[in-house]
């Protein structure tokens, strides 16, 4: 069996894809399936773009990789693309989500050295978050599931409870040197920030001098209808940690911060080898000039809309769903049913959808999905929640 010479990190379904096309992606029999998984909000602009196959043979018959220790132009290019898009001012570049996180963790702990604190290295994060499996992110992942076979975690990190505001308070201290929240909690089962929770920390952060850091690897790149989730949450956070969907499929991360974040880091305090390569940074260009100046985002509200109205029927005519969660195309069913399962029962209809937490199923279609395959997913959820209620 080829399957034998991989790791066993995952419970995975017995199925083998080997192509994909906008909405669909097709199994080595020729199946076809409605993806609204999209690699976990990773295939914003759905399988095979022209944008990103055109991007991506452009630039490798230019440049695939040079070192950082020189410039190359997309990298200056994607940086410049995304700062034209939000409140800040410098990019670092990475791979992935959990390396975002872990260069904002150190951009905060620099930061807290920097203010000749010797004890500022503290950071505060969320029950229930999730920011990715390295052992920074690891340790300020608020589930205990993914903690609890790998401690010792990194020291310095304090728990509070998600929209907690007394709680917030009461951890708060000029120990601190940087607070990590996701806006919408993904992996956690589609929890979204309270904005008064995310003023406080706002205010927390400017009172102790500690910096604000939003983990937008989920909910951000669009996903939400604005290029950045903290759009969506009229806080400004000085650190911004992006991954997924930023390479429509092509790994690339970034850790975005605002000047003062940014003074942190010198020459030699960070790195990463394939960060910001040319390759990466081309597809990067690639999506959100697809995404902002191609009008996908723009029409996620409208879609976003339909999909809840649709769902909402589905709830109000079987007593499976509890709730309709989330925001844009990040949209959680609460379910009565086991997750996990549920999906299952999806998957042998053919639309692949991802549990969040026990009892939230998420719906995460590509960014330009067509009200057409809105339509075929929504079919199938409604066939398989009929089922499970009669
Ligand atoms: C909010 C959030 N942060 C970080 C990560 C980690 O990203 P990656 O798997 O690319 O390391 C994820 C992954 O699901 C995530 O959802």
């Amino acid at each position: 069996m080829l399957n034998n010479c991989v790791m066993n990190t995952y419970g995975r379904y017995d199925v083998i894809f080997e192509k994909g096309l906008g909405c669909k992606i097709y199994d080595t029999d020729g199946r076809e399936y409605v993806d609204f998984v999209s690699g976990v909000a990773v295939n914003c602009l759905g399988h095979s773009h022209p944008a990103i196959i055109n991007a991506i043979t452009n630039q490798s018959n230019q440049l695939i990789h040079v070192s950082n220790y020189y410039w190359n132009t997309t990298h200056m290019l994607l940086a410049k693309k995304l700062i034209d898009n939000c409140d800040h001012s410098k990019v670092f570049f990475c791979n992935s989500g959990t390396e975002a996180v872990e260069t904002a963790l150190k951009i905060a702990r620099k930061y807290g050295k920097l203010k000749n604190t010797e004890d500022k290295n503290v950071f505060i994060y969320m029950d229930n978050s999730f920011h990715g499996r390295t052992m920074g992110a690891l340790s300020v992942t608020g589930q205990e599931k993914y903690q609890q076979d790998f401690r010792p975690l990194i020291k310095g990190i304090k728990k509070v409870n998600f929209n907690d505001i007394e709680d917030l308070k009461n951890n708060f201290d000029e120990k601190v040197c940087g607070i990590i929240i996701e806006p919408i909690q993904g992996e956690g089962g589609i929890n979204i920030a309270n904005i008064e929770f995310l003023k406080k920390a706002r205010e927390l952060c400017d009172k102790y001098n500690a910096l604000l850091i939003f983990d937008e690897v989920q909910c951000g790149m669009g996903r939400l209808g604005s290029i950045f989730a903290y759009k969506k949450f009229s806080v400004i956070p000085d650190v911004i940690c992006i991954a997924k969907a930023l390479g429509g499929g092509f790994p690339i991360g970034a850790t975005i911060t605002n000047e003062k974040a940014s003074t942190a880091f010198v020459p030699g305090d960070h790195g990463s080898t394939f960060g910001g390569n040319p390759l990466g940074c081309a597809v990067g260009v690639a999506v959100l000039t697809e995404l902002i100046d191609g009008g996908v985002i723009d029409k996620i509200e409208e879609k976003s809309m339909y999909l809840k109205e649709k769902l909402l029927e589905i709830k109000k005519k079987y007593g499976v769903i509890d709730e309709i969660k989330g925001m844009g195309l990040l949209i959680g069913i609460r379910i009565k049913t086991d997750s996990n399962e549920f999906c299952k029962l999806c998957f042998d209809k053919r639309l692949l959808v991802i549990a969040a937490g026990d009892n939230v199923v998420r719906l995460l279609p590509p960014l330009n999905v067509s009200k057409a395959e809105l339509d075929e997913a929504l079919d199938i959820l409604q066939i398989v929640i009929s089922e499970i209620a009669s």
